[in-house]
């Protein structure tokens, strides 16, 4: 082949002559059409048709016979038409997961206001994090770029082992802490390695649905949870039987946004110890608080080693990144690694070295300060322009995470959808709180997500959002 577009039309012609044959278009010792007039049929030139040919050829598609032109083979008598009927038939496991959510169905398009749990992507630490990476490309050994370990790139593990410990009291050490594909690889593991199809997880209604996706999918039930101002309210898992395992946010409940309280957390724990069920705490925006230090982790107040950690590098760096990290208990590494090898081997090694070296560099830490001033202040012009909007929507500020819950004054039958279907045809995306929920609201929300926009952008997204909700009036 001369240039790319020939070995295109190569790959095109190839493709087609070959899917024929085993379509059962063309049928077994059925003559072809000379190089010459295929060409010209096709409009490409002969040699991109020679090549095809000669290449099915000598794969046993096609025979020549000389003088009398190119045949497909006969050897392929037994090959019949494909039909649906016969197609490969998913298992029913396969049928489940197809059909299981990970995210809301978004209904506007583009980056639009208000998105929740965007980063702002225009001010990624993209320079420096490019030199790094290129700089790793060159240092790495050659054995760095071989199969790796399935707990991940040991000084990423070290790194996020120190930081876990000094910024949110996670007890642990290094060979604890596993790096994998984000917080979903994460949930996904929790779901294979502690618990069998059929078994209980109680998750937060509204949740995440993320982790419902991975439960629900690998053939778990799900038991819908209250939340009310103090987090998950722990008193009614005492009615509860049958649950083994309970998926929480702590720092920052998504979507609604409230923080468990030390009292909650700590009954959470003992319960947990009492009634011998695992906790998964899933940390995913705990670096943006904006006043104070943030709480604990609850796996700093496990002492039997029931509670799995997870966090994410997708909001404090940007989700393409897909790097993620989970705590496990100490009798458990050996099962997640396991799983996570079973599934995936390991994380990309080049990111993660990349990762280690911003987190040892300090710039990682730089960009999560400047970051969470931002959000900060991005929060505080939502809530400023959601006050021109009085009478319609609450806004109340948090002092956590990358959105806000907008109430409405007077609450819909449908849980916000139909405004929200209202809202996407003039770009604007108001995720509702009714998509995230199991159980029918007695309120009507919208998550308001500030991060990801600029202040423009945020005005400009109020002003839609006003223009909706006076024409529902
Ligand atoms: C509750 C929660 N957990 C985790 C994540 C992040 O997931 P990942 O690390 O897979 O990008 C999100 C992202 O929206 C989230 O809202």
């Amino acid at each position: 082949m001369t240039n790319t577009r020939d070995a295109f039309i190569y790959r095109e012609i190839y493709n087609r002559l070959r899917s024929g044959i085993l379509t059962g278009q063309m049928k077994s010792g059925e003559r072809l059409p000379s190089t010459r007039t295929l060409a010209a049929r096709i409009g490409v030139s002969r040699n991109s048709v020679l090549a095809a040919m000669d290449q099915l050829t000598s794969e046993g598609f096609l025979e020549s016979r000389a003088g009398s032109g190119t045949f497909v083979s006969e050897s392929l008598t037994r090959l019949t038409p494909t039909t649906s009927r016969l197609a490969g038939k998913l298992s029913r496991r396969g049928k489940l997961i197809e059909t299981t959510a990970v995210s809301r169905q978004r209904l506007a398009t583009g980056f639009v206001p208000f998105t929740p749990g965007l980063p702002d992507l225009n001010r990624l630490p993209m320079a420096q994090f490019g030199r790094i990476l290129s700089r790793q490309t060159r240092l790495l050994s050659p054995e760095a770029f071989s199969y790796g370990q399935a707990g991940g790139w040991q000084p990423l593990r070290e790194a996020v082992a120190l930081y876990l410990r000094m910024a949110r009291g996670v007890v642990c050490d290094t060979d604890q802490v596993l790096i994998v594909s984000g917080s979903q690889a994460c949930l996904d593991l929790c779901a294979r390695v502690l618990f069998d199809p059929g078994d209980t997880i109680g998750t937060e209604d509204p949740g995440y649905l993320g982790a419902r996706g991975a439960f629900l999918s690998a053939g778990l039930r799900i038991a819908p949870l209250q939340v009310d101002e103090d987090g998950l309210v722990v008193s009614q898992l005492r009615r509860q039987r049958g649950i083994r395992g309970i998926y929480v946010t702590p720092s920052h409940q998504f979507p609604l946004g409230v923080t468990m309280s030390l009292a909650r957390r700590l009954e959470l724990v003992q319960l947990a110890e009492r009634q011998n069920l695992w906790i998964i705490e899933d940390d995913y925006d705990s670096e943006y608080r904006f006043h104070g230090k943030p709480l604990s982790a609850l796996q700093g107040l496990d002492r039997t080693g029931r509670v799995i950690y997870t966090g994410t590098f997708s909001k404090v760096l940007f989700p393409g990144l897909r790097i993620g990290y989970i705590v496990v208990p100490r009798n458990a590494v050996a099962a997640f690694a396991q799983c996570h090898a079973l599934a995936a081997r390991h994380a990309p090694i080049l990111e993660q070295a990349a990762l280690a070296e911003f987190m040892k560099s300090g710039g990682f830490y730089r960009h999560v300060r400047q970051m969470r001033s931002l959000y900060k202040e991005r929060q505080s012009i939502l809530v400023d322009e959601s006050r021109k909007l009085k009478g319609l929507i609450d806004v109340s500020p948090c002092e956590a995470g990358m959105q806000l819950v907008g109430w409405l004054t007077k609450s819909t039958r449908d849980g916000g959808k139909l405004l929200s279907a209202k809202a996407a045809q003039i770009g604007l995306d108001l995720a509702p709180v009714s998509d995230y929920a199991l159980k029918p609201q007695d309120r009507t929300g919208f998550l308001l997500g500030y991060s990801g926009f600029g202040s423009a952008e945020i005005k400009r997204g109020m002003g839609l959002l006003e223009r909706v909700l006076k024409d529902n009036r």
